[in-house]
């Protein structure tokens, strides 16, 4: 994502109310953070913001967070969150590539909308759908594990569905153009309205796998 230097950033994230800070500390016990037993979805690489807003304020029962890397980013989110009160919406500024060390065994469901895509093959680590970041996404799924994806990158779209099925995933939902399907419940993030403006076909997929290895 082209990033815009944005002033403060620093001050905007350091004082905001969904922000966690100790987040190392509370590897296993996101749940008491939230003080319920409801489900924990998050969402990596979540830029600005907006799909995970929009599920926190249309699914109060279930917990959210947002993880993003970059400060002016994730500055621009707080920007728009902050006046919400929502109790089932916490934000992260991490890099997704330390994961294991932020949950264990209490994530129900990941998304990844419009991830990087990492074209060149010497980059392909850093896909957050290689084999390299499924497998430390098995360690932190509760029981079974969902992912949700959402691209216009054919490419990327390509090479993810080869990786979760190398890795036992099973399709559960999958569309060539979501935006011209039956599917209803679509939430839409900040790069999908910019390329479906665009008339780029929106991939999307959902993978289950009921045993975590
Ligand atoms: C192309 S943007 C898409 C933003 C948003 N999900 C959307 O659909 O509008 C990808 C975002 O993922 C973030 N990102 C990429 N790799 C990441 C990682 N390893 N950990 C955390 N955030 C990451 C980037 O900083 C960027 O904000």
């Amino acid at each position: 994502m082209r990033q815009r230097n944005v002033k403060n950033k620093k001050e905007i994230i350091n004082s905001s109310k969904y922000i966690v800070r100790d987040y190392y500390s509370l590897k296993g016990k996101w749940k008491s953070l939230f003080n319920n037993e409801n489900p924990i979805y998050i969402e990596i690489g979540m830029g600005k913001g907006d799909f995970i807003l929009s599920n926190a304020i249309k699914y109060p029962n279930i917990n959210f967070i947002g993880i993003e890397k970059y400060d002016s980013i994730i500055a621009l989110a707080i920007k728009k969150i902050e006046s919400f009160e929502l109790s089932n919406l916490k934000l992260i500024r991490m890099d997704a590539i330390d994961i294991l060390n932020v949950f264990d065994s209490e994530i129900d469901k990941i998304f990844l909308n419009f991830s990087d895509p990492w074209p060149k093959p010497r980059h392909e680590k850093r896909r957050l759908t290689s084999i390299n970041f499924l497998s430390k996404y098995d360690k932190i799924f509760k029981n079974s594990c969902e992912i949700e994806m959402k691209t216009d990158n054919r490419n990327l779209f390509e090479y993810s569905l080869i990786s979760f099925n190398s890795d036992n995933y099973i399709i559960n939902k999958i569309s060539l153009d979501l935006h011209h399907s039956d599917y209803k419940d679509n939430i839409e993030t900040e790069y999908e309205v910019k390329f479906s403006k665009l008339n780029n076909p929106i991939y999307y997929v959902n993978v289950v796998k009921k045993e975590k290895k």
